[in-house]
């Protein structure tokens, strides 16, 4: 497996997976390729968004974003904003440990000083996942719990 920048080729793939993790109730934001495109790959906010591949199949991505003034999130003007998106038959084979190594590279050469990650408050593998990477809870909204990473 490498990781390395995601490209628009990689954008039918990233849908794909998004779509299954959608099917599975794991996602409720859009998943299709203009969305990917345009909120990940080229999105004007990003710092690096990274894909994991192993032989041509994207088995995961991790978006970072700077928060912007006035972000849909809430998150404080200067900060990260992270997502991560494993293929469901890769899953807990270290696919997000590895873009997290990547991302977490890029926070710190950008000069962010936290990053946030808000999550499903039943989503426990995600909860689980960010805990695990160092995020800790720094405040809970309604249905959404938010982890900090402090670069
Ligand atoms: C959360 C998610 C990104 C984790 O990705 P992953 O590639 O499976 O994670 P990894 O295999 O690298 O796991 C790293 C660590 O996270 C924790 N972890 C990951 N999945 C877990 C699970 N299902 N249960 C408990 N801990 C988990 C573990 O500590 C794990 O280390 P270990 O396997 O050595 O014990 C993946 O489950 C996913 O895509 N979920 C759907 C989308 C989502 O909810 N994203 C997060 C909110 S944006």
């Amino acid at each position: 497996m490498i990781v390395r920048d995601g490209i628009p080729e990689d954008v039918e793939q990233m849908s794909s997976f998004l779509r299954e993790l959608t099917a599975s109730g794991k996602r409720t934001r859009p998943d299709d390729e203009a969305f990917v495109l345009a909120n990940y790959i080229n999105d004007p906010d990003k710092i690096c968004c990274s894909v994991a591949e192993d032989e041509g199949v994207i088995l995961g991505f991790q978006s970072l974003k700077k928060a912007k003034e006035g972000n849909q999130w809430g998150v404080e003007p200067g900060w990260g904003i992270i997502g991560t998106h494993t293929k469901p038959s890769a899953a807990r084979r270290g696919v997000g440990r590895a873009l997290f190594d990547m991302t977490r590279k890029a926070a710190d050469e950008a000069g962010l000083s936290h990053i946030d990650a808000s999550i499903g408050a039943t989503n426990s593998e995600g909860l689980a996942y960010y805990e695990a990477m160092g995020f800790r809870t720094y405040r809970t909204l309604e249905g959404t719990i938010c982890k900090r990473f402090d670069v």
